[in-house]
């Protein structure tokens, strides 16, 4: 009975988490690798949670401490993401089946996305995990009253896309890839590392395109963190 480890990247999409974990007994925050790491519990059920910052090094940083010091039995991470599948608009609800890190390339040596030596590039999620997202995140989408829920590829690199030439890129090479965000693959190769179940569950803010700069930022300031709430709710109470 391990707790859930919870993860974002941004204050916006987890601020409300930690708050609702602090109205909550006996949460206790310890600072390990300039992370504060929340552990208690949250809607019932034992959490740790973590701002991550943004990036595939700063998620793999966060869910290797995670697993190493805190012994979390699952991770949940939850955020934004950008939409690039023709359908998928902001306000929509992604949840990842696998990830990928679309900015890894070893090339000839290895074959374009493959994690070298790992021969992996698509990344599994855990499917009950998965599921229960997607049941959670369908209830919240009921009480906002717009808005579909995916289940599909993510693609994570250090890049903000904020382009559509670069989104008929990431198209082209990546057809059916969902969404793009910063972290979640590299949240997936840690917890592939330690063989941990781990989901992604991210709202899309913006369409990465020329409008993403602006986009983004209002998302995060006026909506994001209601939808982390809403779903996480639902996922552990569910
Ligand atoms: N997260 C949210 N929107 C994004 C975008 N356009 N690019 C990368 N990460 C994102």
């Amino acid at each position: 009975n391990r707790p859930i480890g919870i993860v974002a990247a941004m204050p916006g999409e987890i601020t409300a988490l930690i708050n609702a974990m602090r109205t909550s007994r006996a949460v206790e925050s310890h600072t390990v690798g300039r992370r504060e790491f929340y552990s208690g519990e949250l809607f019932g059920r034992r959490c740790v949670v973590v701002l991550a910052g943004v990036g595939k090094v700063a998620a793999a940083i966060t869910a290797t401490t995670l697993i190493r010091t805190f012994d979390i039995g699952s991770l949940v991470f939850v955020g934004v993401a950008g939409g690039l599948a023709h359908g998928v608009s902001v306000g929509d609800i992604v949840v990842a089946q696998t990830l990928l890190q679309h900015d890894l390339d070893a090339s000839p040596l290895f074959p374009r996305y493959e994690v070298p030596l790992l021969g992996v590039s698509r990344f599994e999620t855990h499917p009950d995990l998965a599921s229960a997202l997607m049941r959670a995140a369908e209830q919240h989408l009921e009480q906002v009253g717009i808005g579909r829920v995916y289940r599909g590829l993510i693609v994570s690199g250090d890049q903000f896309i904020s382009d559509a030439e670069d989104v008929r890129a990431l198209r082209d090479a990546l057809p059916d890839a969902l969404a793009v965000e910063m972290e979640g693959a590299a949240i997936a190769q840690a917890c592939n590392a330690y063989d941990l179940p781990f989901a992604v569950v991210r709202t899309i803010s913006d369409s990465a395109d020329g409008d993403a700069g602006r986009d983004f930022p209002r998302f995060l300031e006026e909506r994001a963190s209601a939808y982390s709430l809403g779903v996480i709710e639902r996922f552990l109470e569910g």
